[in-house]
């Protein structure tokens, strides 16, 4: 997407450092920061931190932290080799027994790998993204015996994935279109007003969004459309994010309070309700950012569709009850606590909003059960929220149940 007239991703491989670089998402809208990830600390640091974070982004960036895993690994290879050959030359005994002493390096090499890609998958627990990408690409590197071909080879699947995140949103706009156009005909032109929670945007994914790739593509064709946009506390990635982009791309937005949107709903002030998603079940429970539950009940109350926007990356195929088994992330309680923006003088700052000594909760998501979910908006098209229908579109995951 366009940022001050520049193509720009939320991540990206940079092919003269070879190094991955992302969007410092915790300082917008406010500066536009780019970060330097060379390790897999740095990677598990900017997800836990959320220097990147939606559940499609997420998933792409653990896929790179598995190729820095890598490189760090040549890096203590070449280190190691140079001693060795330093000690060989003293002794002049370069002999079958130094590759045997290879080949249980190698073996010891692959238990690192895997020990990190566990880190990784550990630094986020709810997005199922996250295992998504680090797994395919594990699965792609343990292939190879030689580390360039590895590191090659993991490169390109983690780029590979960018790009299929990318089309599948691109995809996910196309299939949502229709639903807006037919709100917009039955309103006979008038505004279509979509209500949306947190930020499923492009800075979640890597193009488009989730929820707002139907927006994107209404608007791109001439649709007139309005969009709420829950504020989304603790860390109001609604008011951040999703009104930085929306209002980037020139589409009529309001920032709402995350309490709004009933209150709208019963009022007729809202015709669509599309929301993203971090884990999506086979059977059509949703994990969504907190708060997102209560939209779904209000719109249920109000007869407003409510629809959730996901790539088949976010369903975990393993899951039938979405209340019981998704793991719910909890945070730290001092991002309740504490409101971050920018003063009169332009300097970003936090500021204490309880009193000291008061204790926060911070749960960072919800589950929607399938019941109150109208559909699903995926790359192949839109399903009910049943495990038939999510099915029907993707049969190749019939037997793939935990
Ligand atoms: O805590 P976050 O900002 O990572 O939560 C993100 C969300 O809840 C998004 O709605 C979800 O990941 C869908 S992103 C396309």
């Amino acid at each position: 997407m366009k940022v001050d007239g520049k193509d720009m991703r939320p991540i990206w491989f940079d092919s003269v450092s070879q190094t991955v670089k992302v969007i410092d998402q915790r300082m917008l809208p406010h500066k536009l920061v780019v970060a330097e990830l060379r390790t897999v600390d740095n990677v598990i640091d900017a997800i836990k931190r959320m220097f990147v974070r939606g559940a499609p982004l997420i998933g792409v960036t653990g896929a790179f932290g598995v190729y820095n895993a890598i490189v760090e690994l040549c890096q203590k290879q070449k280190r190691s080799r140079q001693h060795k050959n330093a000690s060989d030359a003293c002794s002049k005994k370069i002999s079958a027994a130094v590759s045997d002493k290879d080949r249980a390096y190698d073996k010891a090499c692959d238990d690192y790998l895997k020990r990190e890609c566990q880190r990784l998958k550990d630094a986020r627990p709810t997005a199922v993204n996250l295992a998504w990408g680090v797994n395919r690409v594990l699965e792609v590197a343990l292939r190879y015996e030689q580390y360039d071909k590895k590191l090659m080879a993991v490169l390109q699947e983690a780029c590979q994935i960018v790009e299929e995140e990318a089309e599948n949103c691109r995809l996910i706009g196309e299939h949502g279109l229709r639903l807006i156009e037919e709100i917009s005909r039955r309103k006979e032109g008038k505004p279509v007003n979509i209500l949306t929670h947190c930020n499923a945007g492009w800075l979640a994914t890597v193009e488009y969004g989730t929820a707002t790739a139907p927006m994107y593509t209404a608007f791109d064709r001439g649709v007139d459309i309005h969009v709420w946009v829950d504020e989304t506390r603790p860390l109001n990635q609604g008011a951040r994010l999703t009104a930085w982009e929306l209002g980037r791309h020139g589409i009529k937005h309001t920032v709402i309070t995350d309490n709004a949107g009933g209150h709208l709903m019963q009022h007729g002030m809202v015709d669509i309700v599309i929301v993203g998603t971090d884990r999506t079940t086979r059977t059509g429970d949703v994990a969504n950012k907190i708060g997102t539950y209560l939209k779904a009940l209000a719109a249920n109350d109000n007869s407003v569709p409510f629809y959730v926007a996901l790539p088949s990356s976010t369903f975990d195929w393993s899951l039938k009850d979405g209340v019981k088994d998704i793991p719910i992330e909890e945070r730290d309680p001092d991002e309740i606590r504490h409101v971050q923006g920018i003063d009169a003088q332009g300097n970003l700052i936090s500021v204490l909003v309880p009193p000291q000594q008061s204790g926060a909760a911070n749960h960072a998501f919800d589950v929607t059960p399938s019941r109150l979910v109208t559909g699903f908006i995926t790359e192949r098209g839109i399903c009910e929220a049943s495990e038939e229908s999510i099915l029907s579109l993707f049969p190749e995951h019939a037997g793939n149940i935990g």
